[in-house]
């Protein structure tokens, strides 16, 4: 039974309406708000790093404008889910500072290398598409402020796992080397974007609460498996294979099955033991402290007017 002072959040939830700012909520309901708001906004800017190292590289002016926009729109997720973190009474300084000393997650994802053109390509496709199935349910998110601000992000991720796509079709009507860079990005990324979905539902600490509050709408499962059934005839369209020998249809589920997720390897990457953790963390403390001076110069400015508006 809810505490007494709680009986409307109750009936927000039981009515399946929204949560906003003003309304008062359980402790947990907002410390576990913060942490997958935080989390997902840590990833949005983390995710800018794999992605940024080929702006320079992208093969035509043309796709480099396309890069360059789309890392610029993680950007600006990353700063929409900040600002819905600061509606539950958290400071995005210390949001950073979590990011920064371990103390929060971002996305296990973002850990792997792009070694060439390709994966630029995949990311697009596989991990944005990921991104999409796990993303557009948040729209229906019981926190009005991060449902709200996810109806955005969707629409941009679903651009982004577009143009990803039209990377790959290209690529693999391409030469043979193209085709072959391809596959070859595409076996390294699908195994590591099924556990963006986090662990198995039996092993997900946080599932049963976050979707009785109806945070979470479907469980981690739930979501790969749609993710698994959605993207097979992509492939097929693609004309490239996915690198599991036990995908096949079935027929009495009416879902594709497909084989066992090692997920000591996202454990291990959670725990920072990912290809490229270290890397990911020095260069954003790194990006951090040298913009401390644009910080320090907004906080003057905004200072002075303050100051001239009170005179
Ligand atoms: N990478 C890093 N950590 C993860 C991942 C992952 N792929 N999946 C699960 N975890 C962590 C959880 O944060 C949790 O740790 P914590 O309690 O210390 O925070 C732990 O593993 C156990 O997992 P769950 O109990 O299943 O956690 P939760 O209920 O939060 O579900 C999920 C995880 C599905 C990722 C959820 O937080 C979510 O939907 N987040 C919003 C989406 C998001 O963050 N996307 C970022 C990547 S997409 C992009 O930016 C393009």
């Amino acid at each position: 039974a809810a505490e007494p002072d709680l009986e409307d959040f109750q009936r927000i939830i039981d009515a399946d309406s929204r949560v906003e700012p003003r309304d008062r909520m359980p402790e947990g309901y907002r410390k576990t708000l913060v942490r997958q708001i935080a989390q997902h906004a840590h990833s949005e800017i983390i995710g800018m790093q794999p992605e940024g190292a080929w702006i320079s590289r992208a093969p035509s002016l043309r796709r480099k404008a396309i890069l360059m926009a789309k890392v610029q729109d993680e950007a600006g997720h990353g700063l929409y889910l900040y600002a819905a973190a600061e509606t539950l009474g958290a400071d995005r300084a210390e949001l950073l500072d979590m990011l920064h000393d371990g103390r929060q997650k971002y996305s296990s994802i973002f850990n792997y290398p792009t070694l060439t053109w390709a994966d630029i390509g995949t990311i697009g496709w596989l991990v944005d598409g990921a991104a999409i199935v796990n993303q557009v349910p948040l729209c229906r998110c019981s926190y009005g402020p991060y449902a709200r601000a996810m109806i955005r992000v969707c629409k941009e991720e679903s651009f982004h796992q577009r143009q990803g796509f039209e990377i790959l079709h290209t690529l693999s009507h391409g030469t043979e080397a193209q085709k072959a860079m391809a596959q070859d990005a595409v076996d390294r990324w699908w195994w590591p974007s099924l556990m963006m979905f986090g662990p198995s539902d039996d092993q997900s600490p946080n599932s049963a609460q976050s979707m009785a509050w109806g945070i979470k709408r479907f469980s981690n499962d739930e979501l790969r498996q749609r993710f698994v059934d959605m993207t097979v005839p992509q492939a097929e369209a693609l004309g490239l294979t996915l690198p599991d020998p036990d995908l096949a249809w079935n027929e009495e589920r009416g879902h594709y099955d497909f084989g066992e997720i090692d997920f000591s390897e996202l454990f291990e990457v959670i725990k920072g033991n990912g290809p490229c953790n270290a890397e990911r963390m020095a260069h954003r403390v790194r990006a951090h402290e040298q913009g401390a001076w644009a910080r320090d110069a907004a906080v003057a400015y905004a200072d002075k007017h303050a100051a001239r508006r009170a005179e």
